[in-house]
């Protein structure tokens, strides 16, 4: 059973492996008594509530609080934060009734004085370890009421010496994995660039003594993909509070009389057997329960992109010979990124003119479409929807669209402005572009791009007093788009880029079908990327391209390496095919067919992190699926001597055995002997790698 509700005050929410419980007490307020390994009997659960003694202490403080608010003397972090129109700034509420059914779970808390209510919503998703919440605020009356803080959730564990795991990183550097221990203190992960953005990851990793096969883990990942805060704060009360949600540092929404307002949702989840377990679960959910239905069983197709071979140099003839070529090195979608529309001859000018350039397409797409289709592959293209250069002929025409203070100077980013997507025309502008560009050319995937970061968060056509929302009405704009568009056009595929990895997150993995990970595409930097990228999201939505990057004066690096890092998600191309010459071509044609065979392995398997190349010699990744498995393996620098690595493997069945196909041979190997002795590789050369395929007899 999902939710069990005991003595109308213990609220005990078990999954399959896992159990969440709190309780009312008697001073009305909900406190956590456990998270992690399943205790499913109601008995066991102590729902005394704490004798306080008036002190130096606030209680409220010391109780581990399933929903804290702001004021009643909390000195904590609090999960919500109210003003009520008279001044009155704390929420004090009573549970007013809770209703239980099947998988879900609300409970009503009401103030005791104003006509506000908080809503709790939780729903298991019992199979697959997740328990899912969010929380609505509603207006009962008539004067208005600010939400200066609504977080999605608050978790609680108790002890210390908690260690803390974010993606923390910057553009082309993203997804570095630092870990820090919680001492006394906060510690917070945020955005405030309007998307989820490269600096931070919106979602908490927290364990004690874990790796990726042992010890306890504590996650949980916000499905949004603006700005957001994460607080963890070690108490001195002998716990740590977590507290995940949209940004509380320049927000407020004025919630009308009648009004309801909701958080994003956060999925949480436990894990027993370390950070593997934990990329498990949240690979499976993310696939069952998150991707587009169209997205989650539909493979992702090969694609070439030819930004990095021409940039802004875009010509209709350039692109049909990168596509003759892409087509010769396998690749099923051709995609012309930046530089095709308007007058983008640079990043300077250009932007928000969605009209095929003449000179570079003096006949509109057509001709290079009919070209690529008859080439056999699909055709696709890039826009940045967002956005607009001061030089373009949309920004001379409404200079009041973009969010900008009346008194200031605009400030750039990349040489542009952003659009005010609170604006319903500028909704409907993009949506008639986008809608047209895909209705009037046989286009099947969209590069959706965002390149630079909100600043002055003003619209004129708002009132000053809903300033501090903007930051939450883009996001909401952005997903109203894509949203209508995937209705509109549920057969194209849609990308969530934002210079790179700045849109990765669950809320653009509802609303996309894949991810660009990173704009760093050099494979010795993308092995560390894409190792803390997976620790949290799919490795199917991670497009990863086979690239020029790696290569300078004095360091080549073999396409094989290039290719086997490109091929851990889904692979691109993104080389400058024309340098590549004949036998260069036809061995990046053997890895595009090697990746198609493994290609429901590897976009559809679970993932298993072996070894990491940032405290080995070795990356190790292994992704098996119904009795097959792949292995990619990767040296970067070989220490002086040593030949033989071994690569012990996780995921298969001890009895049965597997032909192991590896360097031209094929092995015949039981499961118990790969993983406990392991496989033994010869691997002599700096930038060596193996891409080695098991299949059960
Ligand atoms: C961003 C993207 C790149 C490319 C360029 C084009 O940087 O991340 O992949 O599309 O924009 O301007």
């Amino acid at each position: 059973m999902g939710i069990i509700v005991k003595e109308d005050r213990l609220f005990l929410l078990n999954t399959r492996n896992t159990s969440y419980a709190f309780f009312r007490d008697d001073d009305g307020i909900l406190v956590q008594l456990y998270w992690g390994k399943k205790i499913e009997r109601p008995e066991d659960y102590d729902t005394e509530t704490m004798v306080w003694e008036q002190g130096y202490h606030p209680a409220v403080d010391k109780k581990r609080e399933e929903c804290s608010s702001f004021g009643m003397m909390r000195y904590k972090e609090a999960s919500m934060k109210f003003i009520f129109s008279d001044g009155v700034r704390d929420f004090r509420y009573r549970m007013q009734e809770y209703r239980a059914e099947g998988d879900r779970l609300d409970i009503v808390l009401q103030d005791q004085h104003y006509p506000l209510r908080v809503t709790l919503h939780y729903q298991v998703h019992e199979e697959l370890d997740i328990i899912e919440k969010w929380r609505e605020a509603e207006n009962l009356g008539e004067e208005t009421i600010g939400a200066e803080r609504f977080f999605s959730g608050e978790f609680t564990l108790p002890g210390n010496g908690y260690r803390s795991i974010n993606c923390n990183g910057t553009w082309a550097d993203e997804f570095k994995g630092y870990e820090d221990t919680l001492c006394a203190g906060k510690k917070i992960y945020e955005s405030m660039r309007g998307a989820t953005a490269h600096v931070a990851t919106p979602a908490f990793i927290v364990h004690q003594d874990a790796d990726e096969t042992r010890g306890e883990v504590w996650f949980a990942a916000l499905a949004w993909s603006g700005n957001f805060k994460v607080i963890a704060e070690q108490t001195p009360y002998d716990y740590l509070n977590l507290q995940i949600g949209i940004s509380d540092t320049d927000f407020c929404w004025n919630l009308k009389g009648g009004e309801t307002f909701v958080s994003p949702r956060v999925y949480a989840g436990f894990s027993d057997e370390g950070l593997g377990k934990m990329s498990n679960i949240l690979h499976r959910f993310a696939a069952q329960r998150v991707m587009p239905s169209a997205s989650a069983e539909r493979p992702l197709r090969v694609l070439y992109n030819s930004w990095e071979a021409t940039t802004f140099q875009v010509t209709c003839e350039g692109q049909m010979e990168l596509a003759k070529k892409a087509a010769q090195a396998g690749a099923e979608l051709f995609v012309v990124d930046d530089g095709w529309f308007g007058q983008r001859s640079s990043d300077h000018l250009g932007l928000g003119d969605w009209y095929v350039n003449p000179e570079k397409f003096p006949e509109g797409l057509k001709p290079l479409i009919d070209c690529v289709k008859g080439l056999g592959m699909d055709f696709g293209i890039w826009i940045e929807p967002e956005m607009v250069n001061e030089n373009s002929d949309l920004y001379r025409a409404h200079p009041d669209w973009i969010y900008r203070y009346s008194t200031r100077p605009v400030l750039e980013g990349r040489y542009q402005y952003m659009l005010d997507l609170t604006n319903p025309e500028v909704i409907r502008f993009i949506v008639d572009f986008i809608d047209r560009l895909l209705s009037e050319n046989d286009i099947s995937y969209i590069k959706w791009d965002m390149n630079r970061a909100m600043g002055e968060c003003a619209a004129p056509h708002l009132e000053k007093e809903e300033y501090q929302s903007i930051w939450y009405r883009h996001v909401q704009g952005f997903y109203s788009i894509i949203e209508e568009l995937r209705r509109r056009h549920p057969m194209v595929e849609f990308e969530a880029c934002a210079s790179g990895g700045g849109r990765v997150d669950f809320g653009c993995l509802s609303r996309f079908d894949e991810f660009w990970t990173s704009d760093n595409t050099d494979p010795l930097d993308r092995l560390s990327i894409q190792e803390t990228y997976s620790l949290l999201y799919p490795p199917k939505y991670m497009r990863a391209w086979i690239t020029d990057a790696a290569d300078s004066a004095d360091r080549r690096v073999p396409l094989s390496f290039k290719a086997h890092c490109a091929m851990c998600g889904s692979l691109g191309i993104g080389m400058d095919l024309n340098r590549l010459g004949e036998d260069g071509l036809a061995e990046l044609a053997g890895y595009v067919e090697e990746y198609k065979r493994l290609r429901p392995i590897i976009q559809f398997g679970r993932l298993s992190r072996l070894q990491s190349g940032r405290k080995d010699d070795l990356y190790a990744v292994e992704y098996d699926k119904d009795g097959e498995a792949v292995l990619f393996v990767f040296l970067q620098l070989r220490p002086r001597g040593k030949y033989e690595y071994t690569v012990k493997l996780r995921n298969l069945e001890e009895t049965a055995v597997y032909a192991v196909e590896a360097d031209g041979r094929v092995l015949e190997k039981s499961g118990a002997y790969l993983m406990n002795h392991g496989l033994v590789l010869n691997m002599r050369a700096d930038f060596s790698s193996k891409c080695i395929h098991l299949k059960k007899r």
